[in-house]
């Protein structure tokens, strides 16, 4: 009997697609990587079709092997893709089928749409948990750096100007509850993308009695109770989508959070802050200025944020003009997805192997923190504690700070007598204002940057992100 290749065309056409054409339309240059997936899931498909009496147990057998020594193949880079077979899945099932006669049988109540719906889910989950990996490194060197620098206090900005005094440790760590909210939102993304379109064939499912479950658990598609998940309509699985924009949309929140954090460490770097050192391996000279040290890598974790934003909006615009059910505009949706799980991985990385080395040059923070400014909140606490209206408190000490800004002192430069001559609600305590220690250790409310608040908050995240 002749050997069928295995190809889309089969059959009905008389030729091939024109050269540009097959160019234009080729997708193995890119979706090769799913061959690990693609592979897993034939294997998986294969059992299937082995327990519902289409394989013969010495088919199955062929095939199973055939496919590892496939993927032994790949890994070794000995395949060589062919991109006249378009995609990674006929070039595996081509492959197959030269080894195996019975590899002709694989594809049977299979389409590629469910294939690609399929591999796609599998992939992204390896990559998600992988992803999950490295947020939680990243959450450990921002909880390293702030463990380490405890004690350091900072002015706190609004509209970049100095607001009120908090730890350093306690600018970090507002990152790691964001990273924390991050997390959270992969594996909301991963509950829902974890079910099991094998078996929904090109848009209408089959007429042999597969058996989608036994799929679905051979591949992990289970819930907590181990209880196999698989999709529910047929058309929605081979056309959603959905899974992978929800995924590139809190990636694309997390590379907004740490474009936020380069922006702070290119901040604090620079001469005028000098409140960090970042270690030689993260930055980079001038090829004109000698004396330059740059902050690349943050700058460049802020820049891929764009094309992180740029991917998400991209899959949005695919997808909103399609009509039911696969259209091969889809085949444009794993670059973006890629180039998204490539960039945010190594953007994760970097950041936190960046703030790994960071230091922090205490006496340049401590310095910025003792503008006593920071503190006019305080004494308007303070009036506020001796029965005064905060809204009257707010107007006297606009007066001081007025007066101060006349006279070229510092908040903490004014005596006693002073501030009585302001508003006779001053007492002789009121200096005692400004020692910044304890201005720090007042602020103990839940959340607060207080000294002790700061230290529950470094125990919590510590045995948190153990192990
Ligand atoms: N390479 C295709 C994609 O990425 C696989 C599915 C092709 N299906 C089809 N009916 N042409 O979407």
């Amino acid at each position: 009997m002749k050997k069928i290749a295995p190809t889309s065309r089969s059959g009905r056409f008389d030729r091939g697609p024109a050269e540009e054409v097959a160019r234009f339309s080729e997708s193995i240059s890119f979706d090769w990587r799913l061959w690990r997936h693609d592979i897993a899931g034939s294997q998986a498909h294969a059992r299937m079709l082995r327990k519902i009496g289409v394989l013969s147990a010495s088919e199955l057998k062929a095939i199973l092997r055939g496919l590892d020594a496939i993927a032994a193949d790949i890994a070794a880079g000995r395949l060589r893709w062919d991109p006249a077979l378009e995609d990674v899945h006929m070039n595996i099932e081509s492959a197959l089928s030269k080894r195996v006669p019975a590899g002709a049988k694989l594809h049977t109540a299979r389409s590629r749409n469910d294939q690609v719906a399929l591999d796609i889910r599998l992939w992204l989950r390896d990559e998600l948990n992988a992803l999950r990996e490295d947020v939680r490194n990243l959450q450990r060197a921002l909880v390293g750096l702030a463990s380490r620098n405890a004690d350091v206090p900072i002015p706190g900005y609004t509209h970049l100007q100095r607001a009120q005094p908090v730890f350093f440790a306690h600018h970090l760590l507002a990152y790691v509850e964001m990273l924390e909210r991050d997390s959270s939102r992969l594996v909301d993304c991963r509950e829902r993308m974890n079910e099991c379109p094998l078996g929904s064939g090109a848009l209408a499912g089959s007429t042999l009695p597969l058996d989608r479950e036994f799929v679905a658990v051979e591949l992990g598609f289970v819930d907590a109770a181990g209880r196999p998940r698989v999709t529910q309509n047929s058309m929605d699985a081979v056309c959603d989508r959905d899974f992978m924009i929800e995924f590139c949309a809190a990636a694309a929140l997390i590379a907004v959070h740490l474009s936020r954090l380069s922006e702070d460490v290119i901040l604090w770097f620079s001469s005028e802050f000098g409140f960090i050192r970042i270690d030689d391996a993260y930055t980079t000279g001038s090829s004109l200025m000698p004396q330059k040290k740059n902050p690349d890598v943050a700058e460049l974790t802020r820049g891929k944020t764009g094309r992180v934003v740029g991917n998400l909006v991209s899959l949005l615009t695919l997808l909103k003009g399609l009509p039911m059910t696969y259209n091969r505009d889809l085949q444009e949706d794993k670059e973006r997805l890629f180039d998204t799980t490539d960039t945010i991985r190594a953007c994760v990385r970097l950041m936190g192997g960046m703030m790994e080395k960071v230091t922090v040059r205490e006496d340049r923070c401590r310095a910025a923190a003792a503008d006593s400014t920071l503190l006019a909140t305080d004494l308007a606490d303070y009036l506020v504690k001796k029965g005064m209206p905060f809204r009257k408190a707010h107007h006297v000490v606009g007066l001081v700070v007025g007066r101060c800004e006349k006279t070229g002192k510092g908040l903490h430069e004014l005596s006693a007598s002073e501030f009585r001559s302001l508003d006779p609600a001053f007492g002789a305590d009121v200096c005692s204002t400004f020692d910044l220690a304890r201005a720090l250790s007042r602020r103990n409310v839940i959340g607060a940057p207080g000294a002790r608040q700061v230290r529950k908050q470094l125990a919590r995240w510590s045995k948190l992100l153990r192990g």
